[in-house]
């Protein structure tokens, strides 16, 4: 038996419950992990509240940093006491977690588990997000919303390293402004206070920006397009409004304009062989120490729920990492 946090049924924090539950199954090509800590991504607050991938009671959770303790049949790549990262299968707020073999990548000798824990998922999106489907090229200006988040901080030191010429980050809060600065981001703009299309216009000398990575969906879709340059790319990843967005075809055709989307849930399901040359790129700058992923807390997995609130507050700044009992973490 192992502890995990279980959403026990669709809703607020308050339905986290920390739970003994069975060890999961070793399986052909898969391995067994001990946690050594696991991250809050913006989807598992989205899939407490439901839809309709999976019913509860499911253990949430997309990434891990642990070591191998069992290798499943016909597994040749990895070893027991092997440091990885991985995309595990059943939720990863747990002490254990079972991985295919596809999805499961050594960590570099001098990251360590706290770096690895916090880094999958919002390294792997934001470069895919920046260099594969946004198509970014030395010199553009990048805007990124949600810029003082987990994906946000990630995403602004990577559109820098990929040699964007400036990089815009927006935020709801006065506290994040200097999150995202220390992130690298040129400026930063406080939307509780700016109307950020005339900001990045004036910032821009009414040229718009050339890569924006939309998270929010909506009226922010709608407006960001009012601020998208010519041949500019706009990516949308997320809808943390929880509204929709109307575009009207008129917008992109005279323009040279594109609207992409990305999700890396279905680029680990459908292309997993895509993301090891993504890991390779990003441990690089991990293992150089040019890409720091911003920790904003850390919390017992036991108190799931507490992350999740700041998360849901729009109070969390970089990433949440959640520990278990078993953790060498302190
Ligand atoms: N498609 C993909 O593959 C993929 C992968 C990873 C993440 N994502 C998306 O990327 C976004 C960032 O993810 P993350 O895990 O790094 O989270 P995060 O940015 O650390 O936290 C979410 C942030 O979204 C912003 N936000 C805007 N409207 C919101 C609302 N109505 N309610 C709550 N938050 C709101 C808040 O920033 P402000 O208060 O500063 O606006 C909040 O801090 C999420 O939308 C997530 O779904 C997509």
């Amino acid at each position: 038996m192992m502890y995990a946090v279980t959403v026990s049924e669709f809703g607020g924090p308050e339905v986290l419950k920390y739970v003994e539950v069975s060890m999961p199954l070793v399986k052909t090509d898969h391995l067994l992990i001990k946690v050594e800590a696991t991250s809050v991504n913006f989807a598992d607050v989205k899939a407490r509240y439901g839809n309709k991938d999976r019913q509860p009671p499911f253990i949430p959770g997309l990434d891990v940093a642990g070591t191998i303790v069992e290798v499943g049949e016909g597994v040749e790549d990895f070893q027991v006491g092997q440091r990885v990262i991985a995309f595990p299968q059943g939720g990863s707020y747990a002490e254990y977690v079972v991985a295919h073999t596809n999805l499961t990548f050594e960590i570099p000798a001098n990251v360590d588990f706290t770096t690895a824990a916090a880094c999958p998922i919002v390294s792997f999106t934001s470069y895919k997000l920046l260099a594969d489907v946004g198509r970014m090229t030395r010199g553009d200006a990048v805007l990124v919303h949600a810029a003082a988040g987990g994906i946000g901080t990630t995403a602004i030191q990577l559109a820098k390293l990929l040699g964007a010429s400036t990089v815009i980050g927006t935020v709801s809060k006065e506290e994040k402004v200097a999150t995202t600065l220390e992130a690298g981001a040129d400026f930063v703009i406080n939307t509780s206070k700016e109307n950020f299309v005339a900001k990045v216009l004036e910032i821009t000398q009414e040229k718009g920006v050339d890569l924006i990575l939309d998270s929010i969906a909506g009226r922010v879709t709608e407006q960001s397009l009012l601020c998208l340059a010519k041949y500019g790319r706009l990516v949308n990843f997320g809808n943390a409004s929880g509204e929709t967005a109307t575009i009207q075809t008129a917008d992109l055709t005279a323009s040279c304009r594109s609207i992409l989307g990305f999700s890396f849930g279905t680029t680990r399901k459908h292309r997993p062989e895509t993301v090891r040359d993504t890991a390779n790129k990003v441990f690089e700058f991990l293992e150089n120490g040019s890409l720091k992923i911003v920790i904003g807390e850390k919390f017992p997995l036991e108190e799931a729920g507490k992350a999740h609130k700041l998360m849901e507050d729009r109070g969390s700044k970089g990433k949440i990492l959640l520990i278990p009992p078993t953790s060498t973490i302190v």
